[in-house]
């Protein structure tokens, strides 16, 4: 049989196990290390949940963003939970992804990648390795995947059989997943039922109004055509991601395939380093440079051009495009500062990167009542910062990557919904990072779809200057 073309070369130092030669950081300490072993045997003989061609089809379609052909469109969760596994919230976020790609599609005029935070993110990066509260200090909880949230010393000790429950737990969402996907979301191509009331409150609502009627109007066009239901003849891509942070669960779902070079990571197709992790000769740059999925690093306010030059030399030596994609996390009030510099050294030796903004890291605050939020202006105002210092750097914004949910919690203030800083506590769902909520969710993807068409971007009032854009 024909054998496919090599693209990424398996580097001749590199095994799915040669990363624990290499310094690991945000590692669980399990106590009891042959329960661990067990657990990562029984995870290396279970079926993968992604397959090497869905992940080829994402890497060249990823390779398209680099040409300006497509947009990413990447959210989900901050940390999925156990128990969010349910119908309910599985289907929320996929309708709000699906939702914002069209309303992307509108403004860009590319066909938009969607890519979820979901069906796998379950392992945490923490800042402190304990956690303290009235004098007892225990370890953090560092996702589901590892240990449990309460705050007792059975709870939070590393459990081994949690990794087989997040991969049964991420394989009941991706089944779920492409249940959905294959019967098609009937109300996705009715925009008027879309729950858009909050969009009156906009100073864009009329604007927004017609966006969406012309969104109704193509896919009625467009079945019409075609004599049935655009999900017939379109069928949606969907992919998923999770941070690969747990080296232990990655490198257990590591496999090659029949006629195929290279090591595939079949846990996902679109795995991720973390800022916390990226470090040039630590375990997870190690991991990640073997594999041939396409890859993502998180990089925030501390990366040199240097550093982000030496990451895109190790993880992606033959300069593939779609290979890899640098999800800067500056904030709103470091990335005219910090996205310059990189992305015209990059450009300048030729590195095909995919820029992905994450304007939700950079812009986490905490309110005098102790709450950690963000604010939907300053979300938005990295977002346009880095649409304008991309085209200015001769290269170009390639997509967005946020934290959100499909219901109207309470965990960012602001957007046209009007969340204030008291409203927070009245849904406050997350354990870990605010995520924007259906409504604010929504109304990014108008604004950023207005940017992408073109519309310069007016003064608002409750703005704190007005956009250069
Ligand atoms: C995250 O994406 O939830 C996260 C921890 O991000 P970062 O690695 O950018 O801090
Ligand atoms: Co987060």
């Amino acid at each position: 049989m024909k054998t496919e073309p090599r693209t990424a070369m398996t580097p001749p130092d590199w095994a799915p196990d040669s990363w624990q030669k290499k310094p690991a950081i945000q590692m669980a300490a399990y106590p009891d290390a042959d329960a661990l072993r067990t657990a990562l045997g029984q995870l290396a003989r279970l079926p993968p949940l992604v397959t090497s061609w869905e992940i080829e089809n994402l890497k060249q379609q990823l390779s398209e963003v680099t040409r300006g052909q497509r947009f990413l469109l990447q959210g989900g969760d901050c940390s999925e939970n156990f128990d969010d596994c349910e119908s309910g919230a599985i289907a929320g976020k996929l309708k709000i992804l699906l939702q914002m790609s069209l309303v992307l599609v509108q403004g860009a005029k590319k066909r938009v990648i969607r890519v979820g935070r979901i069906a796998g993110q379950y392992a945490k990066p923490r800042s402190a390795d304990t956690e303290t509260r009235g004098g007892i200090t225990l370890p953090s909880y560092r996702g589901d995947m590892i240990n449990r949230a309460g705050f007792s010393l059975p709870e939070r000790t590393p459990d081994p059989a949690l990794l087989l429950r997040a991969y049964e737990r991420s394989a009941l969402t991706i089944n779920f997943i492409r249940a959905l996907i294959e019967g098609g979301f009937a109300d996705l191509h009715h925009p008027e039922y879309w729950e858009l009331g909050f969009v009156a409150h906009s100073q864009h609502a009329a604007e927004y109004t017609r966006m969406v009627e012309s969104i109704g109007e193509s896919l009625r066009f467009m079945e019409t055509l075609a004599g049935r239901v655009v999900a017939d003849i379109n069928r949606v891509d969907f992919f998923t991601s999770h941070e690969g942070l747990h080296l232990d669960y990655e490198q257990a779902q590591t496999r090659q395939v029949p006629h195929r070079a290279g090591w595939y990571n079949l846990s996902t197709h679109f795995p991720w380093i973390g800022e916390r992790t990226r470090g040039l000769h630590g375990a997870h740059v190690e991991y990640f440079r073997g594999i041939v999925n396409p890859i993502a690093v998180k990089i925030g306010p501390t990366v040199t051009p240097d550093e982000a030059l030496a990451l895109a030399e190790a993880l992606n030596p033959q300069n593939e495009p779609g290979r890899l994609t640098f999800t800067h996390r500056f904030g709103a009030a470091n990335v005219e500062k910090c996205l310059p510099p990189l992305a015209e050294a990059l450009r300048r030796q030729g590195k095909a990167i995919l820029w992905c903004c994450d304007p939700m890291h950079g812009n986490t605050e905490t309110t005098r009542n102790g709450i950690k939020t963000r604010r939907f202006d300053k979300i938005l105002d990295e977002l346009e910062l880095s649409y304008r210092i991309l085209r200015d750097c001769g290269t170009h914004l390639g997509g967005v990557h946020f934290e959100l949910t499909g219901d109207n919690v309470t965990e960012c203030i602001g957007g046209a919904s009007g969340v204030t800083e008291a409203d927070l506590a009245r849904d406050y769902r997350t354990q870990l990072d605010p995520r924007l909520n259906y409504e604010q969710a929504m109304e990014m993807a108008l604004l950023l779809s207005r940017l992408m068409a073109g519309h310069p971007q007016k003064e608002s009032p409750n703005r704190g200057h007005p956009s250069s854009l």
